[in-house]
This record gives structure tokens, sequence and C-alpha cells, in this order.
């Protein structure tokens, strides 16, 4: 919006931005001109860029009406740097986004390699310059080094959290994905990341299955391979007992994640809320559904939204119709024989424990761990157990064998 202003010689032009430090460089990679400092008293020069950074709580003492004038006559655009108000005849452009050239240069001076600076700057949408460098300061003190989940890990420490709304650690020490869902990733991560036309921009996923099948831990898992930040809507939590102000909270909730795309936006147990069995009389729900039903269809963004729910049946249709959706992918368990492969490689992830297992042991073991996780199961009839389940059966096994071995 800031470069359609300028290009258009609006005269006076508000934004707002977190970072004054980096603006010039900014406003100069944007309409490729010079930002000048307003002179006291003119002369006011042709076609020129001039701007003015307010401090808070200062008053400008600008004759704004005088200046429009100006610059009018001087073709030139004055822009005024996070003004306290938008007021007459100021133009509201908003918040000023950081260009990607601008970020792949400061991340390519960082780690002096095209393809990682590329990568990095994937997990960095909406991110000012300084705090960029920042997150990148902070990360590299704390690893030693810079990846994208160890800066992901620093933005989510940083992330100030809003009534309804969270960042997320993607960070998980196994996940086996489903077949559907894996060849799914591998099929639209070039599309999500970096395809250009928005008809094939990958919008969201239903994930529908028994508890404990992996779904939320599935939304994190899409996240982590995309390299993207991943923010939990809670919708019920943006409820409050003021009317219109839920919806209002939820749109926000919404806009900010638009704001910091590329991202995964994380709907979980959307039945809680919007099953066709839920009626409040205040019509606060059939809001915020047609809030985001509107949202789902039209945001623009690179924004995937991934909801979970216990059972589909239950939600309206409309919410996961294609355009909203693009696919309802089953959770369904595990079968015993794809049980027994799963506990092998959890086991898998406790070195020691492994070490001390011959393949035969190993096989034994995991025997009895799908065993004792069935056996755990009311019902008996179904012969699928969920990955919860048999998790929690093998951190049991392994506290049984004694304190020596569990701490590996
Ligand atoms: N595919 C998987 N690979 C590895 N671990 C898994 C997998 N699926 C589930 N788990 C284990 O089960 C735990 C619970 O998974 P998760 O919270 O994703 O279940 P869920 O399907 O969201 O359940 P609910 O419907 O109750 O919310 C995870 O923390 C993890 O330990
Ligand atoms: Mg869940």
């Amino acid at each position: 919006m800031l470069k359609l202003a300028i290009e258009a010689q609006l005269p006076i032009v508000a934004v707002q931005t977190r970072d004054t430090l980096n603006l010039p460089e900014v406003i100069q990679e944007l309409v490729k001109k010079k930002a000048v400092q307003l002179p006291s008293n003119g002369p006011y020069l042709e076609k020129t860029v001039y701007a003015v950074v307010f401090e808070p709580g200062k008053p400008s003492g600008l004759n704004l009406s005088m200046l429009y004038e100006k610059m009018t006559k001087a073709e030139s655009t004055l822009l005024l740097v996070n003004p306290p108000q938008v007021t007459e005849p100021m133009f509201d452009a908003g918040e000023v986004p950081v260009p990607r050239p601008l970020m792949l240069k400061f991340l390519n001076a960082v780690v002096e390699n095209q393809k990682r600076a590329e990568e990095l700057t994937r997990g960095l949408g909406g991110c000012t310059l300084k705090e960029v460098a920042e997150l990148c300061r902070l990360t590299m003190a704390r690893d030693n080094s810079l990846t994208v989940p160890g800066l992901m890990e620093t933005r989510k420490s940083s992330f100030q959290g809003t009534r309804g709304l969270t960042q997320v650690d993607t960070k998980q020490t196994y996940y086996d994905p489903p077949a559907a869902l894996q060849k799914w990733v591998h099929a639209e991560k070039a599309f999500f990341l970096t395809g250009t036309d928005h008809r094939l921009i990958p919008r969201g996923l239903l994930f529908d299955g028994l508890p404990g099948t992996g779904k939320t831990a599935g939304a994190k898992w899409v996240a982590e391979q995309f390299g993207v930040p991943l923010y939990r809507v809670d919708i019920g939590g943006t409820k409050n007992k003021y009317v219109g102000q839920s919806e209002a909270n939820m749109l926000m909730n919404l806009a900010r994640i638009d704001g910091d795309e590329p991202a995964v936006a994380l709907i979980d147990e959307v039945e809680k809320v919007f099953s066709t069995g839920i009626h409040d009389t205040s019509g606060t729900t059939a809001t915020m559904m047609s809030q985001l039903l509107w949202w789902l269809a039209e945001h623009k963004s690179r924004v995937l939204t991934v909801m979970t729910t216990n059972n589909s049946k239950v939600l309206p249709r409309e919410l996961y119709r294609e355009g909203r959706i693009d696919e309802v992918m089953w959770f369904a368990g595990l079968d015993t024989a794809e049980a027994k492969e799963f506990v092998k490689a959890v086991i898998g992830t406790f070195p020691k424990v492994k070490a001390k297992l011959d393949p035969v042991e190993l096989t034994i073991a995991a025997d009895t761990i799908v065993k004792r996780a069935s056996l755990a199961l009311k019902d008996a009839t179904d012969q699928r157990v969920s990955q919860a389940a048999l998790t929690k059966s093998v951190h049991e096994y392994i506290k049984g064998l004694g304190n020596s071995l569990a701490k590996g």
C-alpha cells in the first residue's frame, strides 16, 4: 500500500512501523527513492519523498493543510511515520512491510548462503529487520548456529500472545506422519512456499480421527516441514462477554497471522465450538462461524489452516468444503503390524535402551508393548491402537527396566 501511495503521489501518507532505524533502507527498497528529512521552512523539491518520524508524546508542530498544498504542487509525498492518530488530510497506508529482497540480503550477509538465507526468510514473515537481527543474535548465542528450527524456537519465546492466539513449538522428538499426509506435504510444499498463482496455493486441511492418533502433532509436523511458524487460534478463548468483542478478537488474531505469512494456523478441536448441535442464544457462535467461513475462503495470504476434530460428522459441511479445506484426512491409529514397527521406532529414540536390545529382544519387547497397549483399550473388537497409547506403553516399559536405562 505504501509503494502504491507514493507512486500515486498522494501528498500526505501515514505509516506505522516498529523499526524506525531501518526505515530509510526499507523505503529506498520499496519505492527506489531516498526519503529526505522535511526542511522546517521549505523550499519543497519536486517529486521527492519527505519523511517525519513522530516521537511518542511529542507534538509534531506541523501545519498539515499548508504542507498538503505544497506537496500537491511539488508532486511530492510527505511520509508521517508513527503519528499518534491518523486524521485528515492523511492517507493511511498502514504497517510498512519489509521487502523480501531486503530481508534476504540481510540474511545472506549473515549465513553467506543464498539457499539457507531463503529458508530462514520464510520463517520470518511479518518481522521487521530489527526483529530479524535480534532473533538471529539470540539464536546464535543459544545454539552457536542459525537454523530454521532454532530461529522458530526463539521467535516463539519472544512472541507476545493475545487472548486466543499463541505460537506453538513445532519441535517434536519423534513424529511418524501418516502416509497420506507425508505425500500431501511433499506435493504441496513448493506451491505453498513459492507458488505464484494464488489459486494453486494450498489453503487448508481437516484432520479427523480418534483421540491420540497424532492430529495436533500432525499440525506441528506440517509447520516444521514448511519451516514456518505455527499459530494456535483458540476460538473458544476469544469469547468475551461484550457484544461484538468475540468476533473482533478472532478477526484480529486471524489478521495477525495473515501479517506473519507464510504460516500455519491451527484450529484445534473445532467441533467443541462449531458443532451443529451447539446453539448459543446470544448468536455469538453463529457470527464467529460466519466470520471464520469468510476468512477461510477469502484470505489471500499464504496461511495454511489445519483444523482437527474427533468427529467431522457433527461439523457443518461449509466449514470444510472445497475452497476452504483442500483435503480431509482420516487419522485411524495403527493396526497390530504397524503398531509393532511404531513401537520399535519409539524405542529407537531412547539410544541406551536400544543399545541393550538385540533384534530378537527388540521384537519381543515390541510385541509385549503392543499387547499391553491393546489390552488397556476398552473396545476389544477394534484392533487399531492410537499412537498416544503406544507411546505411553513404551514409556512404561522403559521405566520398568530401571532408572539407569531410563535416563538414556
Ligand atoms: N504419528 C505419530 N508419531 C509419533 N508420535 C505420535 C504420533 N501420533 C501421536 N503420537 C503421540 O501421541 C501423542 C498425542 O498425539 P496428538 O496430541 O497429536 O493426538 P490427537 O490426535 O491430537 O488427539 P486428540 O484428538 O485427543 O486431541 C503425541 O504427543 C505423541 O507422543
Ligand atoms: Mg489434539
